[in-house]
């Protein structure tokens, strides 16, 4: 389980950005008049986009002001969900999922490559300085377990060996493929089967 940590290291100022302006701008006309705080996630997502991956906490101060909504219900939204990073992460962010499906599938082997490749403890940089790692809960692949998210991609039917070599890749500035590391499509059926009736007595 990720216990969410607030970073003590906080910069003074955070403003979006022009394009995320015109952006935002889009999100709230999407809402009925007076119901603009319900664009608070998309505001946040933003936010962490242009600020490397991590959300400050001015900048839930500053989405309160351009939503008009208290700081404390930002904060709040900020610190329940598990997508929004509220400490620097590397520029190469791995998420575990530990979920009971992933977890019967053997996740914890690959919690153990990021032991051994990133660093011992989830939430903290590798040597390197670009790569972090943490657990999450599922993350919607459960079909393809166990799985991890790098940044925006997934990748799935991972086991230890699969998984150190993917972490070796990004260590050295490399970007792995995403996807089924068992060669599947998706997630279809492996060998190219397409039904249960080839299967002897299925
Ligand atoms: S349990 Fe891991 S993706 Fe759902």
């Amino acid at each position: 389980m990720n216990i969410k940590k607030i970073s003590k290291e906080q910069p003074e100022e955070f403003k979006f950005n022009l394009d995320n302006l015109e952006k935002i701008k889009k999100i709230i006309k999407k809402y009925p008049e007076g119901r603009q705080q319900s664009a608070v996630m998309d505001l946040l997502y933003l936010a962490q986009k242009q600020n490397d991956n991590w959300i400050p906490l001015v900048a839930m101060k500053c989405i309160g002001n351009i939503l008009e909504m208290p700081y404390i219900k930002v904060y709040e939204v900020a610190t329940f969900y598990s997508m929004y990073n509220l400490t620097p992460v590397g520029h190469y962010f791995i998420q575990v999922c530990t979920t009971t499906p992933c977890m019967i599938r053997g996740s914890y082997k690959l919690v153990e490559a990021c032991k051994e490749k990133i660093s011992l403890n989830e939430n903290e940089l590798s040597k390197e300085i670009n790569c972090s790692w943490m657990e999450v809960e599922c993350l919607g692949a459960c079909v393809n377990a166990p799985m991890m998210q790098i940044n925006d991609d997934y990748y799935e039917d991972l086991d230890k060996e699969k998984t150190l070599k993917i972490i070796d890749q990004i260590l050295k500035g490399e970007t792995p493929k995403p996807g089924s590391y068992r060669d599947r499509l998706n997630s279809e059926p492996e060998n190219n089967r397409k039904t249960l009736m080839d299967n002897k007595n299925a």
